[in-house]
């Protein structure tokens, strides 16, 4: 599936968030990085509607978010950092079914999905657990399953494991590198979007990079002034930081 951006600008309360902002995403694992307030979430959701842009327009597959939400949210699946307040129902089970009371699928088609999806991400165990007495990273694998059970073409997950634990995270990153869903991941877990397609760094409402995720970490650290072995303890890629020559900047 083909998310296109096209001249989209945003800004809130007349302070520019996005700036004429052209991409055309089709990669099947695509990071987005940057600073705190660079733009990522608000790009991340103008990608299923949930932020409309001031100007320009966000086609998925060649539909405009402003004329076909409805369309639209169904095929770009959106999972939030705080899983907590994805959580709408008591049981494990309850919730990831939710999803489909709408679907016009049978009650056993149903059933056998929301079981095929708590299966995948381990939620078998706890399906008639209360949701809110899950782990943080259970939870988060429960906003997972509760999008991934509508069968969504995009996932767009905007800091899924920035409350997660060290495990927790691999866990979750792993689960997203598996999926066969397209996958649109805004992270500061720099270590999560290795292996990806393409990474795009963000800065003060622009792309600022676009290309290879060890390229991409190493355009952000310098431009943060900071030292990408300390932004990344495995070491990365080894080629050491580029500092953009100011040295520190806060
Ligand atoms: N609903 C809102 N109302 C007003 N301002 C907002 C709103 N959402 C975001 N902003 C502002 O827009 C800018 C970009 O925010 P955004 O959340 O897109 O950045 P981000 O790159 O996701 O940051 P972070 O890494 O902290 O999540 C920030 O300056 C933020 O204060
Ligand atoms: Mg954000």
């Amino acid at each position: 599936m083909t998310l296109r951006l096209e001249r989209v600008s945003h800004a809130y309360d007349g302070r520019p968030v996005l700036r004429d902002v052209d991409l055309e995403l089709s990669e099947h694992r695509i990071g987005l990085i940057g600073a705190n307030g660079s733009g990522k979430s608000t790009l991340a959701r103008t990608l299923n509607g949930l932020v409309l842009p001031d100007s320009g327009r966000v086609l998925v597959d060649g539909l405009d978010t402003r004329r076909h939400a409805r369309e639209i949210r169904r095929r770009v699946g959106f999972v939030f950092s705080d899983a907590s307040a994805q959580i709408v129902m008591p049981t494990v089970a309850e919730d990831v079914a939710i999803g489909l009371r709408r679907s016009g699928l049978g009650a056993a088609e149903q059933r056998a999905r929301v079981e095929a999806v708590l299966e995948r991400h381990g939620l078998a165990g706890h399906r008639d657990h209360p949701a809110h007495l899950l782990s943080g990273g259970q939870r988060q694998m429960l906003a997972l399953a509760s999008v991934l059970v509508t069968e969504p073409e995009v996932l767009v997950c905007d800091e899924p494991t920035t409350l997660l634990d060290l495990r927790n995270t691999a866990v979750v990153a792993q689960a997203l590198r598996e999926l066969p869903q397209q996958v649109v991941l805004a992270t500061h877990h720099l270590d999560t979007v290795s292996g990806f397609d393409r990474v795009l760094v963000m800065d003060d409402g622009r792309v600022v990079f676009d290309g290879a995720p060890a390229d991409a970490v190493a355009h952000y650290t310098a431009l943060m002034g900071v030292d990408a072995g300390a932004a990344r303890p495995d070491g990365g890629a080894g080629s050491g930081p580029r500092r953009s020559g100011g040295g520190y900047r806060p």
